[in-house]
């Protein structure tokens, strides 16, 4: 598989709205969803880490999963994740993990994947009974987010009562939408959703 961030991995961080983004999706979970100093996570995508950085101080460990080498080295360099997040380079859609997670988080990596729906089964599969997701990303656009040409966008953001049927059909319950942010661009605002849910599998 062709590493589609290797040229974007080395100055990730450096873009503001980047920074800001996850920050913002940072302060959502923390308003969202209750953490605590047991709780083993996924941060599915999780690139070089800027929510991770968020969320790993409040928690037992945060495994990192990304299929992208490049973003991979950038998290794995911060040394304050030493001893607390794991870098886990496997896409987890075709090959699953067998940790078991109490929560898993995501930002702005869903658009990138093509099925949506085995996307959700792939998150029920890996939670623990009761388990929490909270996942980030653009509400429907029109398009004009990323470059046109862009590799690997497979949705142009999410319409949520759809994203909601396909959550709820995949064994999670209490779903519930809250708005984590606004990107501003070239005049246009482009709102992104934090979603939770809880594995209703026993
Ligand atoms: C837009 S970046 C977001 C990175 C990080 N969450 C952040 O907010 O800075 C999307 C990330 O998803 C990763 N990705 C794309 N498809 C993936 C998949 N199927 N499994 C895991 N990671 C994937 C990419 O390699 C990239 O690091």
């Amino acid at each position: 598989m062709s590493d589609l961030f290797k040229e974007k991995a080395s100055d990730w961080d450096a873009n503001q709205m980047r920074t800001q983004l996850s920050s913002a999706i940072g302060a959502s979970i923390l308003a969202h969803v209750p953490l605590d100093g047991n709780m083993a996570v996924m941060d599915f995508g999780a690139g070089t880490g800027l929510l991770t950085s968020h969320v790993a101080p409040r928690v037992k460990s945060i495994d990192a999963v990304d299929t992208s080498t490049a973003m991979l080295e950038k998290l794995v360099a911060k040394p304050e994740f030493q001893g607390k997040v794991i870098a886990v380079c496997q896409d987890i859609i075709e090959l699953p993990l067998v940790s078991r997670y109490d929560l898993i988080i995501s930002a702005m990596t869903m658009h990138h994947v093509e099925d949506t729906d085995k996307l959700f089964a792939t998150f029920a599969k890996h939670l623990r009974p009761g388990g929490t997701i909270a996942i980030a990303d653009l509400d429907k656009e029109d398009g004009t987010f990323h470059e046109a040409g862009t590799e690997g966008i497979y949705h142009h953001g999410f319409a949520r009562e759809e994203l909601k049927n396909t959550i709820a059909n995949n064994s999670f319950v209490d779903i519930h939408f809250h708005n984590a942010h606004s990107i501003e661009r070239n005049g246009k605002s482009y709102p992104v959703f934090l979603v939770t849910a809880t594995n209703a599998n026993v």
